[in-house]
Order: structure tokens, then sequence, then C-alpha cells
């Protein structure tokens, strides 16, 4: 089996590839990702062991000569990572999100349609519904989309494109929305890996408004495992939904973290709320367990000690990103939260 990945140097995307080259002998890769400020060589550099197997093309997903190029090198599916992918950047200017997260999704199936690629696989998010009330049910594949952020309404967009590409053109599509990962390779600009390396340095723990804000974690091993399983198994023109059903306020997390590296309480710093914050996301993964089999294997204090640990051991990955770039961005952030 050949793959397309696209984003396989983000988060994500690498720990997928990771894993199933890892897995699978009979597999093979390409990966096309533009490098974007989250897109990272390094997070790759163990591929080299897998020669031919892997191949790297460094380019945009919106770029329709490329794709239709990597088109014809016949691959089998296209799993579609790439995106922009950080609620906060997206509310400082949503122009790169709409280009990336929609415009190249539908050039992905317009390659995915012309080169009749056996199946696509959009990745997508639970922030595609909206937010949650405190005592609403999970949210399931029925539920309405209601977006709230510019990154979840591209997102959102993309999605409907995927669905109506299935309809319209009877392509296979399949879509996954997954809920709040983390684990090791992730950017510090997200929640997790920022506490763990701004405590780590003693610095501030910036919790947006009342910090009672709901995600529903999982690692990214098992949302790895879930993509695996729905790209072998998944029906033609299904949703998805991907969940750790594991809830925890923000609150709880930061304070959890800084617990498990005995840092003082008094890093947390409450600063003005994200505008539009989804209040509760939490997943019902029923469906992908009863059709397809799988469900969440690691355990989030288990998890959430051993992403610590890769971050207390990867300290050169982290500050290298944490310099540059995402400094100048956390100034605008910071720069609009008060203003
Ligand atoms: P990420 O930001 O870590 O990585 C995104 C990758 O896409 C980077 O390598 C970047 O260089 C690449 N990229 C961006 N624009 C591109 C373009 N125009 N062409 C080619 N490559 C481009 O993202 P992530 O957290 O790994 O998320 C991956 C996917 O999973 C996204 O589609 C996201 O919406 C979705 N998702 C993420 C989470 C989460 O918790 N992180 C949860 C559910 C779904
Ligand atoms: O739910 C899936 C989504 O999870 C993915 O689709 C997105 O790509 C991914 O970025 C993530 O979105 P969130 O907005 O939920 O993740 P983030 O890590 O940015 O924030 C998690 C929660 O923590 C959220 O309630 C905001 C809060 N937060 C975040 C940051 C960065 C803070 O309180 N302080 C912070 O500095």
């Amino acid at each position: 089996m050949r793959l397309l990945v696209t984003g396989g140097l983000g988060f994500i995307g690498s720990n997928f590839i990771l894993t199933m080259l890892k897995s699978y002998k009979d597999l093979s890769i390409i990966n096309l990702d533009l490098i974007t400020y989250a897109g990272n060589f390094e997070n790759l550099k163990d591929v080299e062991n897998y020669g031919d197997r892997y191949q790297f093309i460094r380019g945009d997903i919106t770029d329709l000569n490329l794709v239709g190029e990597i088109g014809s090198m016949k691959p089998d599916v296209i799993i579609n990572f790439a995106a922009e992918s950080h609620v906060d950047r997206s509310i400082l200017d949503s122009s790169q999100f709409l280009k990336t997260n929609i415009i190249g999704t539908q050039v992905l199936l317009d390659c995915c349609r012309e080169h009749k690629i056996d199946r696509f696989v959009q990745i997508s998010t639970d922030e595609v519904y909206g937010s949650l009330g405190p005592s609403d049910p999970p949210f399931t594949e029925n539920n309405n989309l209601k977006p709230n952020s510019p990154y979840s309404a591209s997102k959102a967009s993309a999605d409907m494109l995927a669905r109506a590409y299935h309809k319209t053109y009877c392509m296979d599509v399949v879509i996954t929305r997954c809920s709040n990962n983390y684990g090791p390779l992730q950017f510090p600009e997200k929640l997790i890996p920022l506490m763990i390396t701004n405590a780590i340095q003693d610095q501030e723990l910036p919790v947006y408004g009342d910090g009672m804000n709901v995600r529903d974690w999982i690692h990214v091993m098992d949302h790895c495992r879930a993509i695996d399983t729905v790209m072998r198994k998944g029906k033609a023109g299904e949703i998805y939904n991907i969940g750790g059903s594991c809830e925890y306020h923000n609150i709880d997390i930061v304070r959890l973290i800084l617990n498990k590296l005995g840092k003082p309480a008094s890093l947390i710093k409450h600063v003005m709320d994200r505008p539009g914050h989804d209040r509760r996301y939490a997943m019902n993964a029923d469906k992908l367990a009863d059709h397809l089999g799988w469900k969440p294997l690691i355990d989030f204090e288990e998890g959430i000690d051993e992403t610590i640990k890769w971050y207390i051991g990867n300290e050169d990955w982290w500050r290298r990103i944490k310099t540059g770039e995402y400094l100048t961005y956390c100034e605008q952030w910071y720069g609009a939260l008060k203003n």
C-alpha cells in the first residue's frame, strides 16, 4: 500500500508516519509538507532507516501542478493532515486558514478524482460541532456543525467539501473527527506542551479566563491507530468521531502538570479569555468502537507522565522552536488579547 500523507512534518502527521512505517513492512509513504512554522524536519529524522519506503516532497497542498504530479505517482490513499491548526492564530488572521484548510482540501480532492485514487481520508476535528453545555451529552456524528472560530469554520468547510465530493462524484471519502491530542512532538503553542515547557523554564502559565473550559484528551498514538483503522475498514462516505472519553478542566490539567514537575501553583497566571472560546468538547466515539472495533488504550495519567518525560528529554527540540517566529506570534497574540 502506498499512502500520500499531507502535513506529515507536523505533530500528528509525524507520529502517524513513524508508527505506520514501523508497523507495516509492505507500506510506503509520500509525505507532502510545506514546512510552515509548525512543520519540523527533525520530527522525522529517524525515517532515513526506511530507505525508499519514505519519500519527502516539500510543497503546498494548494499547488495544483505539484499535487497533480504527485497524483500521477498513483498513491492508493490520500490522508490529509495538512492544515493551519492553532485556534488563536486563526483569530489573529484567518486568511491562511481558509487557503490551506479549504482550498488545499479541494485541490487534493480534485487530484483524487482525476487520478482515481482509491480513498481520501480527511482528518478533521471535534471543534466543527461547536461547544457543549456542562450537562449536554458528548457529540455524536449526527450533531449539527456549529463552528465558532475561524479555524473550526475552515475545517467544517473542508468536511462539507469532502462530503460533497462523495455524493457528487461517488468518491470514496471518509472523515475522522478527533478531540484534543497530546503526546510527543506537539508544537509548544498548544496547551499541554506550552504548560510543560513554561513550567520547566519557570515561566508564567497563561490560563485563559477562569480555566474551567473542558477538553476531551486523547493520546496521539490512540488517534493514529484510529486513523489507520478508519483508513482500512471505514465505510465510504462515513464520518467517525474519535475521542479519549477523558474530560478535564484546563485548570486541572495545568495543576496536574505543575504537580508532576514539582513547580509552584504561583506560576499560574489567569489572562484574558480567548474570544469565542468554546466552553466544552466531549466526543462520543461509540460508532468507531461498535462498527470498527477501535477504542483508546492509553490511560491519561500514564500518557501525561510519558509526555512530560519526552519534553524533559527533548529540550533542544522545543527550545529551538520557542524562538524567532514563535516569539513574534506571542507578542501579537497577547497584544491582541489586551485590546
Ligand atoms: P500541526 O500544526 O502540528 O501540523 C500541520 C502540518 O501541516 C505542518 O507540518 C505544516 O508544515 C503542514 N502544512 C501547513 N500548511 C500546509 C500546506 N499549505 N501545504 C502542505 N503542508 C502544510 O497540526 P496537527 O496538530 O498535527 O494537526 C494535524 C491535523 O489534525 C490538522 O488537520 C488538524 O486540524 C487535525 N486535528 C488536530 C488535533 C489536535 O489536537 N492537534 C485534533 C483533531 C484534529
Ligand atoms: O479539539 C481538537 C482541537 O484541539 C484541534 O482541532 C486543534 O487543531 C488543536 O489546536 C486543539 O484546539 P484547542 O483550542 O482546544 O487547543 P489549545 O491547546 O489551543 O487549547 C486547549 C484549551 O486550553 C483551550 O480551552 C484554550 C486553553 N488555553 C490554551 C492556551 C494555548 C489556555 O488556557 N492557555 C493557553 O495559553
